[in-house]
Order: C-alpha cells, then structure tokens, then sequence
C-alpha cells in the first residue's frame, strides 16, 4: 500500500515538472497571434476563393505576423516588408524549402521540377542548369528575334481590328503572345503545331493551374480528406489534368525526335541528351519524368506571369486615362513616330513605362501568395517563433497595399517611383512580385523584358479606347482564384491607330486648286512620276484632284510600306473602272482588305495558284506552245512578220482559258478579234482615268460627256456575256474528268457557301473570274516585254 503511495507522489511530482518545463519553453516560443479556430477544420472557414484576400483581411486585426491551422498544417503568413524581410533575407535557410501539396506532387510527378521541389541537392543542380541554360541574359537575348516575331504578329491581329473597329479580348492575346514566345523560345515547337493551340491553350494550361493552386481536402484534413477529394470530383480532374500535359510533352518530343534539321540544340534538345547520356543530377539520373517536370515549370510559370502583368496594366491604364496619355507621351517622343516595332533596347530609354509596371506589380503581383514555404528549422520574426514543418505564406499582395508603407496605397500612381531605389529583384522587402532569397523567379530579366517589350509596343502602336457604350468606371479590377491570380473578367479594349502629333507630308511639287497636280501626270502615269520623284525625292506627296496620294520610288520606302507597314497599306481604293468591272470589288485584285478578301485569295491560291495546280495545267500549256511554235514555223517559212502582241496574247487566252475555266476560247465571244476588243478594252476601262475618281462634284459629268461611262458600261456588258456564255458551256453537262476552277465557283454557290461575312454569288463568281483574266492576261503582255528586251 505504501509502494502505491510512494509511486502516486512520484507520478504527481513529474507531470508538474513536466507541466513547468512546458510553460518555460511556450514561455520562450512566443506563438503570433491567432484568430479563434475550430477543431479539426482549425481557420479553414475563414479563407475565401481568394485566399490572399481573406489573409489581408485577418491580418488587420492580428498583425503582420498571423498563425492559424489550416485543418492540420499550422501556417504562419507574413504580410509587412519587415516581416518579409526577416524571413526571406535574415532566416531564407531556415524556410526556403517547399510544403508537400497534392496538387503540385501530381503535376510535377512527385516535386522533380524547380518550383516545389523541396530544398536538397537536386534542386539545387537542375536551378543552377535552368539559369544557365534558360534564364541568363545571354539566352534571354537570343530568343529575341522570335520575341520580335511573335509580338509583330501580335501588332499585325491588333492593326486588323483597329481598322474594324473592334475590340480586342486582351486576356486571350495576351496569353497567345506568352505561349507562343515561350513555347518557341523553349521547347522549340511553334504554339499552333501543339496539342495547346486554340482553345486548349486556355483549357489545358488554366486547368492545370486550377489544379496546382486548388484546395484539397487530403492535405488539409486528416483521415477523411481523401474521401472529399474523390467525392468532390478533384482527384478525377486533377489526373486528367495531369493526361493532358503528358500528353503535350510527350507530343513535344515527338517532334524533337521527327530530326527537325535545327542549327542548335534547343532547352528539350538538351534535357533529352542528359536523359540519353544518364546524367547525375542531384543523387540520381536524370529520367523523362524529371524532363516532363521542368518543362511543367517552364510552361505553367512562364505563360501566366508575363500575360497576367501585361494585362493587368493595361487594366490600371485604361482605368487611368492620365497615366495612359503619359506613357504613351514617353514611348512616342522618346522614340519618334516612324518605328514599326520597338526593339528591347529602345524600352531602356522608358522609365515611365518601367514606373507604371512596378506599380501595375504593387497592386497586382501575379502570385500574390509567391509560392508557400516550408520551415526547416525554427526561427524568429517580430520574436514570434515559427516552428520547423509550418507552412510558411509571404502575402506580397498585401504589403503592396500597406498604408505603413505606401501613401494611397489604393491609388495608382506610377510617379510614387519617381527619386525611388526600389526595384524587384528581391533586395526591396516593399515590392516582391518575384519573391526573394534563395526561392526567388529564377527568371526575372526574361519576365521583365517580355513585359516591357510588348507593352511599349502595344502602347507605341495604339491608342486604346473603350467599347461602345463602356465608361471608365465600368472596368474592374475583379479577380480570379488560383494560384496567380488573373483578372476576372476579359479585358476588351478597342485599338485605334494613333493620330502622329508631328506627322509631316512627304515633299509635293506645286499644284492648282481642284485639279491638284493632275495636269503633271502624263498619258504613262509611272514614267511622269519617275520624272518628278527625281526632284521630289523617293516618297513623294500628290493631290490627284481630290485624292491624297504618295509615291514610292525607291527599294527602301518600298521596302518599309511593303514589309514594315503591309498590314497599314494593304488595302484598295474605291474607282469607278474598277468598281463595275468587278461586281463592286467583289474579285481579289480590287477588293478591300477584310475577311472576304482573305478568304477568297486563299481558295484562289489553294485551287489555281499552288504549285501543283500549275504543274497539272503543263500539258495544255505544251499544247499551246506547240501551236504557236508551229504558227510561228509557218511563218519562219514564208518569211513574213509575226505580229507578237495578238500572238502572245492569244496564246495566254488560250492557256488560261482552257485550264482556268475549263473551255477552248476559240468557242467563245472571245475569238477571233473579240479577243483584243473586249479584253483591251476591259484593260483600258479598269486603268483608265475617271473624272468621277478624282474631280469633286463634276467629274461624274465630264465622263458622260467624254463618252467614257458609255465606254466603261459596254466593257461590262461585253464581259458579262462572255461569262454567261461559259457558265452556259458549264452548265451544258460537259463529260468532264474532273472539276475545274469554274464548276468549282459555281458548286460553292449552290451550296450557298459563306465566304468572307456573306454568301457567295454569282457577281462574285464574274468578280473572281475577271480576276483571272486580267492576271493570266497580263501574264502575255510581259512575255511580249521579255521578248522586246
Ligand atoms: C512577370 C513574370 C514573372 C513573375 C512575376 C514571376 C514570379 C514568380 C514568383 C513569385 C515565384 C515564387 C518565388 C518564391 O517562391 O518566393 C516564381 C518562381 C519561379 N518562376 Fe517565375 N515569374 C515570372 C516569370 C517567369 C518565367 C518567364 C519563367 C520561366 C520561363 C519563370 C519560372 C519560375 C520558376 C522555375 C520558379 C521556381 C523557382 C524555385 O522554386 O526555385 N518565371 N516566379
């Protein structure tokens, strides 16, 4: 009895020791302060969809230094510089390691890639290997030119609409941009070849976002968390998440492997030959999962960060029409007003424009979360510690907004950074949209310049204007969750070609009123513009009556109209000649550049253009030629002249009427010498001067009088029955081996085929057709100049 008494004191006796030790040592791990939690769940109830926001809120009341239970990982979420900086500079060894998460396990085939694999050996070497291979200014600088390319082809679909008028879904361009740059740039492969063009890139890509930032219950929950996540449906998406880009990546080797004859080993290239050659990186060989994890990083890392900075200023622009009205001030005095694109050097020159993207990343930081940590050893922050294991959130969205910090934090004011040191590159615990310490963006400088890059040339070639009936107070700033964090709702924005403040007219030799300079232009208008440009130099201003027009006559203004400016220059003026011989510009040559002009020159290419095509039309073109050659032999033999105009011209009729529409000309009301008379004269009537065209209000009536609308309508008929004519020949049942150009036109009519924004009719079909033989036609004439020469 006294042996139970003794051992009950004894057992007392430790539990208070035990119970003092206890208090000493929570005594000294003070833990930050908490709101109240429940059990099991702990403060999950108090995170929103957008957690950095919930984070933000509950910070006010607990301070910058805030511990909770997220279910059964104690989190700790740091939300001032200070704070920031305590833990990314003073204790970045103590927390730089990653937090094993279901989302990222599965997308990065168990942390093999950069981003969450924790902090070892292998994350050590495969960073080092990305930076040098990837991320270093060299690289950077190298994939410049397919940076130029693919911003160019950004400009070019941005022009298209601003001659429309229509507004541009600058979420979906943006993010097109960044997928081709990176996809090119890195993996080698051109965006559109992939499983991810089109709409995949918003599916595929997004998802597996959604799925790395997601909540899920198992990491969270203990013992049951998993059942939710099956429940829930997340486990499905999440794999087929995971399908899709396997998928992509094993389709991008694929193509690695089909022997492209590249000059350089790209970024895939070289991850495929350590894979081949067993190299040790970390402790193991690198494998194709290892390959298919850093590419995940790449791709999902790279896209949406650049995309989602660039579309959430020109969001904080258009919302700050003053702001907008300056940087484009900078972009376009700083770098004149005659640049077709502006190169990465020149955004050197803008610091406004570097201003503007810091404060667009104070407000937006595209992870405002960066990436969560995980504490490998104890530390301190504000003499809170923060245990080893803890799930450790920098809200960098939330010190951006701080009033301790920022004055009008609200408010955006790129003029904050004037006389301002802080920069991004991770020294400046204030602004960190690319994290600090050893976890930093390892790719900053190509972030950056992919940023400033596109935005100086969005701005420089556009003014931006809101869509019909939208005010400036309608734009929002609404966010969507995930793991960066893109604006909501499409940003639609309508680009207009911008006014040039300083735009100077080309040199004009003088000219009369009404008439302008008409009387300088001579019966050959090419050689009296010849004549002047030697005075007026090689881009020369005229007023052909009421028309402004501009001349080229050297290789350089031709090449900068023609290869810098085709998309501005490529459409077609409205002239009576060719206004009714083509139906109302209905054909290619004349009709205006838009969708039915696309669509109609791409069938014409792919049905009588391709080389294939003009291969299959060689024996009729051999048939011809023996004809001629043999007329020709006749006339060697009676030695007597040939006339070589008709000759070469009806050769070419014959030819293009044969192959293109399918009928012999001699059948037609072309023979003979109807052949000269309608076509010449179609010729003449399209590039003859129309008094109308160029002569306000009484040009229509000096065409009566000269007799040249009379003239103008004959041509028109003459032709239309030619046409009539053939499509009677069509119609007439021919036995005919295979479809021609002809039969081909008249069957998408019938089938009431929508080309352009409208149905094809049989105007259009004349339209097309006069194109022909104006081309094919004109084709004879420079045979006969060849022959001249
Ligand atoms: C505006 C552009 C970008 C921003 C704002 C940005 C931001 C970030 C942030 C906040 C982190 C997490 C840092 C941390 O954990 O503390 C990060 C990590 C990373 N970023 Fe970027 N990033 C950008 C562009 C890119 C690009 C273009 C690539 C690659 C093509 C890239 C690749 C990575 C990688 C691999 C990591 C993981 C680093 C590690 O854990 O060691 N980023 N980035």
């Amino acid at each position: 009895m006294a042996n139970i008494w003794l051992l009950s004191l004894l057992f007392l006796i430790t539990l208070l020791v035990l119970a003092a030790f206890k208090r000493s040592k929570s005594q000294k791990h003070r833990i930050p302060p908490s709101p109240p939690s429940f059990p099991i769940i702990g403060n999950l109830h108090q995170i929103g969809e957008l957690q950095h926001q919930s984070l933000w809120n509950l910070s006010k009341k607990y301070g910058p230094v805030m511990h909770m239970k997220l279910g059964k990982v104690p989190t700790v979420t740091l939300s001032s510089s200070d704070t920031a900086r305590q833990a990314l500079k003073d204790h970045d060894l103590d927390c730089c390691s990653r937090p094993t998460l279901a989302g990222p396990k599965a997308l990065s085939y168990n942390y093999l890639d950069i981003g969450f694999s924790p902090y070892n050996d292998y994350w050590k070497d495969i960073r080092k290997l990305a930076v040098m291979e990837l991320f270093s200014n060299k690289k950077v600088h190298s994939i410049q030119p397919i940076k130029e390319e693919e911003v160019k082809k950004l400009m070019d679909s941005m022009a298209e609409s601003a001659s429309q008028q229509t507004p541009v879904n600058l979420n979906v361009k943006l993010l097109t941009l960044t997928a081709s740059i990176v996809c090119r740039a890195t993996f080698g492969v051109t965006f559109e070849d992939t499983l991810l063009s089109d709409n995949n890139l918003g599916e595929i890509v997004r998802e597996a976002y959604e799925m790395m930032a997601s909540f899920s219950a198992s990491d969270f929950i203990p013992y049951v968390g998993w059942i939710i996540d099956r429940f829930t449906g997340l486990v499905g998406r999440r794999e087929k998440s995971v399908r899709d880009l396997d998928a992509f990546y094993e389709q991008m080797f694929d193509m690695h492997k089909e022997v492209k004859e590249r000059g350089s080993e790209d970024f895939v290239d070289m991850l495929l030959r350590m894979e081949k050659e067993k190299t040790v990186i970390g402790n193991g060989k690198l494998t194709r999962n290892h390959v298919k994890a850093i590419l995940m990083d790449v791709l999902l890392a790279g896209i949406d960060t650049s995309s989602i900075t660039m579309t959430w200023a020109m969001t904080e622009l258009a919302r700050n029409p003053r702001v907008m009205k300056k940087v484009q001030s900078e972009i376009r005095n700083q770098l004149g007003n005659n640049k077709s694109m502006i190169s990465i050097e020149d955004t050197d020159k803008l610091c406004y424009l570097k201003m503007v993207i810091k404060e667009t990343w104070r407000l937006h930081p595209p992870a405002p979360l960066l990436v969560a940590k995980e504490v490998i050893n104890d530390f301190e922050v504000n003499g809170y510690t923060i245990p080893s294991k803890t799930l450790l959130q920098v809200n960098v969205w939330a010190i951006g907004r701080d009033p301790n910090t920022w004055k009008d934090p609200e408010i955006f004011l790129p003029e904050r950074f004037i006389d301002s040191n802080i920069d991004t590159k991770g020294q400046n615990f204030e602004l960190l949209p690319f994290g600090a310490g050893r976890r930093i963006c390892p790719a900053i400088y190509m972030g950056t310049t992919m940023v400033e890059f596109g935005l100086a040339n969005m701005l420089y070639n556009f003014d931006w204007k809101l869509p019909e009936g939208m005010a400036v107070e309608d734009i929002d700033v609404d966010e969507a969750p995930g793991l960066t964090v893109s604006k909501k709702n499409d940003l639609l924005l309508v680009p207009v070609n911008p006014k040039r403040r300083n735009d100077r007219n080309p040199p004009s030799p003088p000219g009369f009123p009404i008439i302008g300079n008409l009387h300088q232009i001579g019966e050959l208008p090419h050689q009296s513009l010849w004549n002047l440009s030697k005075k007026y130099g090689p881009v020369m201003h005229l007023k052909l009556g009421k028309v402004p027009a501009v001349i080229l006559s050297s290789p350089e203004a031709a090449r900068q109209a023609l290869k810098d400016h085709d998309l501005d220059c490529c459409s077609r003026p409205h002239l009576a000649g060719p206004g009714e011989l083509s139906y109302n510009y209905v054909d290619i040559a004349f009709s205006p550049f838009g969708d039915y002009w696309k669509d109609i020159r791409k069938l014409a290419v792919q049905e009588v253009f391709s080389n294939k095509k003009v291969h299959s039309i060689q024996p009729i073109k051999d048939e011809e030629v023996k004809k001629l050659i043999d007329s020709m032999a006749e006339s060697a033999s009676k030695q007597t002249p040939v006339n070589l105009n008709d000759t070469l011209l009806t050769l070419t009729a014959s030819v293009l009427c044969r192959a293109s529409f399918g009928v012999t000309f001699e059948d037609t009301l072309l023979s003979n010498n109807n052949l000269g008379q309608i076509v010449r004269e179609a010729y003449e009537m399209t590039g003859s001067f129309s008094a109308s065209d160029f002569i306000p209000y009484v040009g229509w009536l000096v065409d009566r009088f000269t007799g040249l609308k009379g003239r103008r309508d004959k041509s028109v008929r003459d032709l239309d029955e030619f046409y009539e004519q053939m499509f009677d020949m069509h119609t007439e049942g021919k036995e005919k081996g295979s479809e021609d150009f002809v039969d081909m036109l008249l069957r998408l009519e019938k089938e009431e085929t929508v080309i352009g924004n409208g149905k094809l009719t049989r105007n259009h079909i004349k339209g097309i057709l006069m194109e022909e033989r104006r081309e094919g036609w004109a084709n004879g004439r420079e045979e006969k100049w060849a022959l001249n020469t």
